[in-house]
C-alpha cells in the first residue's frame, strides 16, 4: 500500500513502518535521506523550518486544497490519501528552479539558508492557492517561519514581487515607489546613491499553470464509493482512520481512552515533550460528516473537522454576508484567528477544540469565546459552552466515549456585545499571557445588563469563568461604577496564586481588569453608536484603546552608494552580489552536518543532563539504559583518554555537577529514538552542595567571580563630583540572550581506521581541533574539522561547538564507530546558553545644562559555571563604555560573575549590546533631571573632533557625527517627536515615542595575533580557482565576499572561483570568525594570495597581454610556475595594557545611529515598531547587499533582546524557556513598519578595500527601540503625574512596559519586580 505521495516520485509505504517511539507523529524522519530539504529545527511546529505543503482532493467540491504544514507535527498516518510537496518538489538546481526560489535568492532572503526552504513552502503554497497574492497575504504567509538571520524584510519583499501591483516599494505616505529612480544624489556631498539590491529583469516570469499536477490516483482514490477503514498497525501503537460516522463512534466505544487525532497540535507535543503515551489514535481526518459550514437564521454550525483557516474563510464569508449587528461574535473570532499561532498551525489543528480545548487541556487550544455550543454524537448530546464546560464540570464535561461533531456558533443580535482579546508576548505565533472572551446583553433599548460573561484563559489551569462576577452585575447599568465594582469583584473572584505556572502574577492580574476596561469602552461606544441621545460616547482620548495593533506589510529604503561608474564591469567589488549559496538555500540542496548522508555504523548520541545547579554525584547507573535496544554504549568523564577539564571547560561531568544542564554522560545507539529513550534510564543520584549562587546580586554575595576585576578611567572623578550641580544613582539590569540560531549543533565525528585520526564535521565558527585534541591527547595533526556552512551562529558557535566536538569525538573514540550528535532544541538552548545578563551601576555628576562632567560606572555579568569567553566579554564592555559620548571624568570597572548557570558565552555584539545601554540609560536619567530631551543630552555630550578614547586610542569621531546628524534629518525626527506628542495629548491609553542612539562600535581584538588570517589559493590548468581561508560561513556572506575580493585580484569573474569549505587540513590554527572581522582578516589573507599569484603569472602576460586567462595559466604551467600559494595577513596591531588601563585596543571604529518610534498600548503593554532608519558608517561597502543584510538581521535580532525575548529561569537555575514556545524572538510581524537603511560612505585605508566590518554593529541599534518605548511609557507616566525618573530595564517586554504605565488599575494590583539573573 502506498496511498501518500511525495511529488517527483517519491512514495511512503505506511504499512510496515519500522515504528520509533513517536514515529507515526511526525512525517520528518519518514523523508528519504536524500530530501534534505526540510529542514528540522524546533520539532514543536514552532518555527516553520519543516514547512511542506500537503494537498487533498475534495469528492464533495471536486477541488484540490494546498496547505502549509509542519512536518515535525503532521502525522505520517494522517497524510494517506494525500500529496506532500517538499521543497525539491518545487525546483532544484538540477531541474529548474521556481521563481519563488529564485526570487528569495536574489532579494537577498537567505544569509544561513537553514529557513530558506521553509519560507520557500509558505510562498509556494500561497502561490498555489493565490497566485497573485496581495501584500497582506504574504505576511499571513510567513507569520509562522521563524528567521534568526535575515531580519525578514527581504523575505516578504521577495514574496511582494509575486504580487498583482507593484508592492515592493511603495512608500507610506510618500506616494512614490523608490524602484523609481536608481540613483539617488545627495546634493550636499556629491554622492551618487543606489537603492537597487536586486534587478527584477533578471526574474524569470511566474506562470501558475506550469505547477505539478495533483496526483490522479489519490483523485481516484478519494472518490472511491467502497472506502475501508484503515488501519496502520506499529510495534506499539495502532493508527485507525474510520470510514465514516458510524465507524468513528464504534471506535471510539471501543477504544474510549483513545485520542482523536486531528491536526496533532496538541497531542503531537504531548507525545513528543511530555512523553505521553497511547496505544490506540483515532483519526476522523478527511471523514466527510466533519467537514461542513450550515448557515442558519440563527446562528452557524461548523463541522468539527475543520481547521482554524478553513474556519476563518468561513466566517469571512459570513461576515460578508450578514448584517453586522449578526457578526459580532465572528469578527471576535477573526481577531483571534489572525494572530493565534502561524499558518501552518492554523491549517493544521481543527477548530472545534478553539473552545472544547479551552477547559480540555493547558497546553491546548486556550483562546475561544463563550457563547460556543457543541453537539455530541452518542445519543447526539449538547454541551452549551457555558462556565460549567469550560471549568471541567463533570456533569457538563464530554465523556471519554464522546465525539465532537460540530460547533455551534449563533449569531449576535442588536442588544449583544461580544468580544475576544488577548495580549501574548508576540503579537502574532505566541501563546497568549491572558485572554478573554467577554459577552453581554443588555434589556432592548437600554444599557442594563440582562446577561454578562467573562472568561479568562491563561490564568489558571483551565478556562475560568468570573461568573459570579457576572451574576451580581446582572441588573446593573452599563457605567463607570459598574466598571468599578466590576473590577473589584472579578480580582476577587478569579485568584492566580502567587507560584502559579508562568509566573506574572501582578501582570496577569492587571490584565484580567485592563482587558475589561477595554471591553467596556467598547460597549459604551457600541451602545452610543446605536442611540447617541441615550449613551453618551467615550471620551475621544480613549477611543484609541479599543483597537489592536494592526498587522502591516513592511516596507522600506535600502541606500547605499553607487559603484563607480569607471570601475571595470567584471569587478564584482561594492555590487551588492547574491550569496554564493543562496540559490542552494531556497531549493534545500546547501549541505548542513546532518544533511551528510549516513556513514556505516554510525551511532547517534543523546545527552543526559544534570538537573541541580550544584551536587555531588554519588552514583550514575546506567545499567538500565545499557540493557534497552539499539543501544551501544553510555560514555561518562571515565572514558575521556585525554584532559576531561580544558581550560576551565568540562567536557562530561566529574563527580560533581556545577550547573543544570551540565552533561554528565551521553548515550549512543543505533538511533537516535533508542538513544533519547536510553538517556532517561540513566539514573543519576545526587547530593546537593551548596552554596547554589544563580543570579548576580548572589554572587556578589558571595564574592563568587570568575576573573579578576578590568577597569579604566581618565580624569579625577571623585574631585569631579564635587563640582557639579546635580549627581544621580542608578542600576540598569540587561537581561540575557539566547542565540536560536535556526540550526541546532551538530556534529559528526568520524574516527578514522589508522593513527587515531578523527574528522569530524560541523557547524562552526571556531575550528574545534584544539578540544578534540585535548579530549583524546592526542596531536592536532590527526584531527580533521570540516565546517561548509553552519546554520546560524551569531557568537554560539565559537566555544561551545568545540566543546561538543569533543564530547562526540570521546564518544567516536570509545565507540570506534561514527558519531552523529544533533541537539534538540530544548537541550542546545539547556546546555550552551547565550548572552550574559548584565548589572549596571552608574554614579553620574553633571551640570544643569546637561554636559556630563564625572561618570563612575560598575558592571557585572553573570558567566555561568566555567570561564569560556566572560572574562574577554568584560574586557570589551569595559573598553567600549563610553560609547559616544566624552566624559572627561569617567571610571569604568568590571567584573564577570562565576555562578551556578550554564556558561554563558560570546553573542554577537560581544557585551556591547548590554553594556551601552546602560550608558544610554543614565543619558536618558540625565535628561530627564535637567528638562532636555535625551537626545538634547546625547548631542551636548558626543564626541566632536579627534579625541582619544578613555583608553587613550585616537579616533575621528566625524562619521558618528554625520550618522548622527543624518539620522536626525533624514529621518525627520524633529517633526515627528512633535506629531508624536500631539498624538500623545489626544490619546490618554496608547501614547507614541521616538529615540535616537549613537553608536561608536569596534571591531576586531585587542590582541594582534587574534587578528590573523591565512588562505590557500589554487589555480587549476582549466583556470578555475579554489579558494579556502579560514574563516567560517554563518550566512554573514563571507565566502561571497571572498570570492569577490579574489575576482578582482585575479581580474577573472566570480564564475571562475569557487569556495568549498573550511577546514583546518587547509587552512591551519584559523582564528575564531567572530569581531566583525571575518572578511577584514580573511579578505585580507585572500588579496594577499592572490596578489602573489598574480605576481608570479605577470611575466607570462607580459609575454602575451592579448591572451585569455587559460591561455596564460596554462603557459604558467609549461613554464613550471606554481599555481598554488597560501596567503597571509599578520593582524592588525593592537594592544592592551591592563595594568595602565591604555592602548590602542582596537583596529577602527564603525559608527552609526539609528532611530526608531513606537507606539505602546499602556493598558496591555503591547507595542508596535513604527519605524527605523538606520544610518551606518560602511566605509566602503564590499557588497551592499551582505551588509545591509547584517545590519537589519542584526537590528531585528537587537530588537528582540530588547523587547520580547526573555530567558526565565526558577530560582533553583533550571531554565524553563526552552523552544519557540517559551521563548519568542522577533516574527515577521515584529520588524518595523517602515524600515529604511543608509550606508553612509567614509574612509577606512587600514581595512580591505576600505571597508569595514559590520556583523555586530546594528545589534545595539535594536536599542532604538528600547529607548523609544522608554519614551512612550514617560510620555504615559508623565501624563498621570508620575514625574520622577525610571529605568527601564531590558528587555522591555509587555510586562514590564505594562506595569510601569502605572494607573488605577496597576494600583489595584500589588506591582512586583522581575527577578534578575
Ligand atoms: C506552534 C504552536 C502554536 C500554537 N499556538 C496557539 C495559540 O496561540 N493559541 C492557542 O490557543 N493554541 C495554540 N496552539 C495549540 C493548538 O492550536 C491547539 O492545541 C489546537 O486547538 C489543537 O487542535 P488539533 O486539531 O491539532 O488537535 P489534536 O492534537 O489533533 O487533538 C487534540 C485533542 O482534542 C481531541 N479531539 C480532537 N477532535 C475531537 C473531536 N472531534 N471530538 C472529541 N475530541 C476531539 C483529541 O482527542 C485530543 O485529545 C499552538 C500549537 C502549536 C503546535
Ligand atoms: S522543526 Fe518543525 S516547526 Fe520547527
Ligand atoms: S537565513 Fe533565515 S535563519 Fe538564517
Amino acid at each position: 500500500m502506498s496511498h501518500s505521495q511525495m511529488h517527483r516520485g517519491f512514495q511512503i509505504k505506511l504499512f510496515g513502518v519500522a515504528e520509533q517511539p513517536g514515529s507515526l507523529f511526525s512525517l520528518t524522519p519518514f523523508l528519504p535521506v536524500h530530501l534534505t530539504g526540510t529542514k528540522y529545527s524546533c520539532g514543536s511546529g514552532g518555527c516553520g523550518a519543516c514547512t511542506v505543503m500537503v494537498s487533498r482532493y475534495d469528492p464533495k467540491t471536486k477541488k484540490i486544497h494546498h496547505y502549509p504544514v509542519t512536518a515535525c507535527l503532521v502525522p505520517i498516518c494522517s497524510l494517506y490519501g494525500a500529496a506532500v510537496t517538499t521543497v525539491e518538489g518545487v525546483g532544484s538546481i538540477k531541474t529548474r528552479i521556481h521563481p519563488v526560489q529564485e526570487r528569495l535568492a536574489k532579494c537577498h532572503g537567505t544569509q544561513c539558508g537553514f529557513c530558506s526552504p521553509g519560507m520557500v513552502m509558505s510562498i509556494y503554497t500561497l502561490l498555489r492557492n493565490h497566485p497573485e497574492p496581495t501584500p497582506e497575504q504574504i505576511t499571513e504567509a510567513l507569520g509562522g517561519n521563524l528567521c534568526r538571520c535575515t531580519g525578514y524584510r527581504p523575505i516578504v519583499e521577495s514574496g511582494k514581487t509575486f504580487c498583482a501591483e507593484s508592492a515592493v516599494c511603495q512608500m507610506k505616505g510618500s506616494g512614490k515607489c523608490c524602484m523609481d529612480q536608481e540613483e539617488k544624489s545627495f546634493t550636499s556631498r556629491q554622492e551618487k546613491m543606489c537603492t537597487k539590491l536586486y534587478n527584477e529583469d533578471e526574474f524569470q516570469p511566474f506562470d501558475p499553470s506550469q505547477e505539478p499536477i495533483f496526483p490522479p490516483e489519490l483523485i481516484r482514490m478519494a472518490e472511491d464509493p467502497n472506502k475501508r477503514r484503515l488501519t496502520f498497525r506499529g510495534k506499539r501503537t495502532t493508527w485507525i482512520t474510520p470510514v465514516n460516522l458510524n465507524d468513528l463512534l464504534e471506535l471510539k466505544t471501543n477504544f474510549p481512552e483513545a485520542p482523536i487525532i486531528m491536526g496533532n497540535t496538541a497531542v503531537g507535543p504531548s507525545i513528543k515533550f511530555r512523553d505521553e503515551f497511547h496505544p490506540v489514535f483515532i483519526s476522523p481526518l478527511g471523514l466527510q460528516e466533519l467537514y461542513f459550514v450550515d448557515s442558519t437564521d440563527d446562528g452557524v454550525t461548523i463541522g468539527a473537522g475543520y481547521s482554524l483557516a478553513q474556519l476563518n474563510d468561513a466566517l469571512h464569508f459570513i461576515v460578508s454576508e450578514q448584517p453586522k449587528e449578526k457578526t459580532k461574535t465572528y469578527h471576535a473570532l477573526l481577531k483571534h484567528l489572525r494572530t493565534l499561532a502561524g499558518a501552518q498551525i492554523r491549517n493544521m489543528a481543527v477548530c472545534s477544540l478553539a473552545s472544547y480545548e479551552i477547559r480540555l487541556c493547558q497546553s491546548s487550544f486556550r483562546d475561544g469565546l463563550g457563547t460556543l455550543r457543541i453537539v455530541l454524537t452518542a445519543g447526539k448530546r449538547q454541551i452549551p459552552l457555558d462556565g460549567r464546560f469550560l471549568e471541567k464540570s463533570p456533569e457538563a464535561n464530554l465523556k471519554s466515549e464522546e465525539t465532537v461533531l460540530s460547533v455551534y456558533i449563533p449569531h449576535s443580535t442588536r442588544w449583544h456585545f461580544v468580544s475576544g482579546l488577548r495580549i501574548a508576548q508576540r503579537q502574532e505565533n505566541a501563546f497568549a499571557m491572558v485572554n478573554a472572551g467577554m459577552s453581554v446583553k443588555f434589556e432592548d433599548g437600554t444599557d442594563t445588563i440582562k446577561e454578562l460573561q467573562m472568561f479568562y484563559g491563561s490564568v489558571g489551569p483551565t478556562v475560568v469563568s468570573a461568573s459570579k462576577t457576572c451574576q451580581q452585575l446582572t441588573g446593573r447599568y452599563w457605567n463607570d461604577q459598574m466598571l468599578s465594582d466590576a473590577c473589584q469583584l472579578v480580582l476577587d473572584e478569579i485568584y492566580i496564586p502567587p507560584d502559579a505556572e508562568g509566573g506574572m502574577v501582578e501582570y496577569r492580574r492587571t490584565l484580567i481588569i485592563s482587558l475589561l476596561f477595554k471591553f467596556y469602552l467598547k460597549v459604551r461606544r457600541g451602545l452610543n453608536k446605536m442611540d447617541p441621545h441615550k449613551f453618551p460616547d467615550i471620551p475621544e482620548r480613549f477611543v484609541s484603546a479599543l483597537e489592536d495593533f494592526p498587522i502591516e506589510t513592511p516596507q522600506g529604503i535600502q541606500m547605499f552608494q553607487c559603484v563607480d561608474p569607471y570601475q571595470p564591469p567584471q569587478d564584482p567589488v561594492g555590487h551588492p552580489v547574491m550569496h554564493q549559496s543562496a540559490i542552494k538555500h531556497t531549493t534545500g540542496e546547501a549541505v548542513f552536518v546532518d544533511d551528510i548522508p549516513p556513514i556505516s555504523q554510525e551511532l547517534f548520541l543523546a545527552v543526559v543532563t544534570s538537573t541541580r545547579a550544584h551536587a555531588k554525584i554519588i552514583l550514575i547507573d546506567t545499567s538500565e539504559a545499557l540493557a534497552l535496544p539499539g543501544v551501544a554504549d553510555v560514555i561518562t568523564a571515565e572514558d575521556v583518554p585525554g584532559d576531561n577539564n580544558y581550560q576551565g571547560e568540562i567536557f562530561y561531568a566529574q563527580n560533581e555537577v556545577i550547573c543544570v544542564g551540565q552533561i554528565v554522560c551521553t548515550v549512543a545507539a543505533d538511533t537516535y529514538a533508542h538513544a533519547k529513550e536510553a538517556a532517561k534510564k540513566v539514573r543519576i543520584v545526587y547530593e546537593d552542595l551548596e552554596p547554589r549562587i544563580i543570579t548576580i546580586e548572589q554572587a556578589l554575595e558571595h564574592n563568587s567571580f570568575l576573573s579578576a576585576e578590568k577597569k579604566i578611567e581618565q580624569g579625577n572623578v571623585e574631585q569631579a563630583f564635587k563640582h557639579v550641580d546635580q549627581i544621580i544613582e542608578g542600576e540598569v539590569h540587561v537581561e540575557g540572550q539566547e542565540h536560536f540560531y535556526m540550526e541546532t549543533q551538530t556534529i559528526l565525528a568520524i574516527p578514522q581506521e589508522e593513527d587515531k585520526e578523527m574528522v569530524l564535521h560541523l557547524g562552526t565558527q571556531f575550528q574545534t581541533h584544539e578540544y578534540v585534541a585535548a579530549a583524546l591527547n592526542i596531536p592536532r595533526n590527526r584531527i580533521a574539522c570540516h565546517t561548509k556552512r553552519a546554520g546560524g551562529a551569531f557568537g554560539g558557535k565559537v566555544s561551545k561547538p568545540a566543546l561538543l566536538g569533543a564530547v562526540s569525538a570521546v564518544a567516536a573514540n570509545k565507540t570506534g564507530r561514527p558519531i552523529r550528535f544533533i541537539l534538540e532544541r530544548g537541550d542546545d538552548m539547556l546546555i550552551t546558553a547565550g548572552r550574559h545578563p548584565l548589572l549596571g551601576k552608574y554614579k553620574i555628576g553633571f551640570m544643569n545644562n546637561g554636559v556630563i562632567k564625572a561618570a563612575d560606572i560598575e558592571y557585572y555579568i553573570n558567566g555561568g559555571c566555567t570561564p569560556d569567553e566572560s572574562e574577554l566579554v568584560m574586557e570589551f564592555i569595559v573598553l567600549r563604555c563610553e560609547n559616544a559620548y566624552y566624559i572627561p571624568n569617567f571610571r569604568c570597572r568590571g567584573r564577570p560573575c562565576k555562578t551556578n548557570l550554564p556558561s554563558n558565552t560570546a553573542f554577537r555584539g560581544f557585551g556591547f549590546p548590554q553594556g551601552i545601554v546602560v550608558s544610554e540609560a543614565y543619558i536618558t536619567a540625565v535628561a530627564s533631571q535637567c528638562n532636555l530631551t535625551p537626545e538634547q543630552v546625547k548631542e551636548i555630550n558626543m564626541y566632536k573632533r579627534t579625541s582619544r578614547t578613555v583608553h587613550k586610542q585616537i579616533f575621528n569621531p566625524e562619521p558618528l557625527r554625520r550618522c548622527w546628524k543624518e539620522c536626525l534629518e533624514k529621518s525627520s525626527f524633529s517633526a515627528r517627536k512633535l506629531a508624536a506628542e500631539e498624538f500623545n495629548k489626544k490619546n490618554y491609553w496608547k501614547k507614541r515615542g521616538l529615540a535616537v542612539v549613537p553608536m561608536k562600535f569596534t571591531v576586531g581584538m585587542p590582541t594582534t595575533f587574534y587578528n590573523q588570517a591565512a588562505a590557500l589559493v589554487h589555480i587549476y590548468l582549466d583556470g578555475s580557482v579554489l579558494v579556502s581561508h579560514g574563516g567560517c560561513e554563518l550566512g554573514q556572506g563571507l565566502h561571497t565576499k571572498m570570492i569577490q575580493v579574489a575576482s578582482r585580484e585575479l581580474n577573472i569573474p566570480e564564475s571562475y572561483i569557487h569556495l568549498s569549505e573550511t577546514n583546518t587540513t587547509t587552512v591551519p590554527n584559523a582564528t575564531f570568525t567572530a569581531g566583525s572581522m571575518g572578511a577584514d582578516i580573511n579578505g585580507k589573507a585572500v588579496q594577499n594570495a592572490c596578489q602573489i599569484l598574480k605576481a608570479r603569472l605577470q611575466p607570462v602576460i607580459r609575454k602575451n597581454p592579448k591572451g585569455t586567462w587559460e591561455e596564460w595559466i596554462s603557459e604558467a604551467y609549461e613554464e613550471s610556475i606554481n599555481l598554488s600559494t597560501t596567503g597571509y595577513f599578520k593582524g592588525y596591531q593592537t594592544n592592551m595594557d591592563w595594568k595602565k588601563g591604555e592602548g590602542d585596543a582596537f583596529p577602527y571604529f564603525v559608527y552609526g545611529a539609528s532611530c526608531s518610534e513606537v507606539e505602546v498600548d499602556c493598558l496591555t503593554g503591547a507595542h508596535k515598531l513604527l519605524r527605523t532608519d538606520i544610518f551606518m558608517d560602511a566605509a566602503f561597502s564590499i557588497n551592499p547587499a551582505v551588509d545591509i543584510g547584517q545590519i537589519e538581521g542584526a537590528f531585528v535580532q537587537g530588537m528582540g533582546f530588547y523587547t520580547i525575548e526573555e530567558l526565565k529561569y526558577s530560582p533553583e537555575g533550571v531554565l524553563y524557556s526552552r523552544g519557540p514556545d517559551d521563548y519568542k524572538i522577533p516574527t515577521v510581524t515584529e520588524i518595523p513598519e517602515e524600515f529604511n537603511v543608509t550606508l553612509v560612505r567614509s574612509q577606512n585605508p587600514i581595512a580591505i578595500y576600505s571597508s569595514k566590518g559590520l556583523g555586530e554593529a546594528g545589534m545595539f541599534l535594536g536599542s532604538s527601540v528600547l529607548f523609544a518605548i522608554y519614551d512612550a511609557v514617560a510620555a504615559a507616566r508623565r501624563e498621570r503625574g508620575l514625574t520622577k525618573t525610571f529605568t527601564l530595564s531590558s528587555p522591555a517586554t509587555p510586562e514590564l512596559i505594562r506595569m510601569t504605565c502605572v494607573d488605577q488599575f496597576t494600583d489595584m494590583v500589588r506591582v512586583v519586580r522581575r527577578a534578575p539573573y
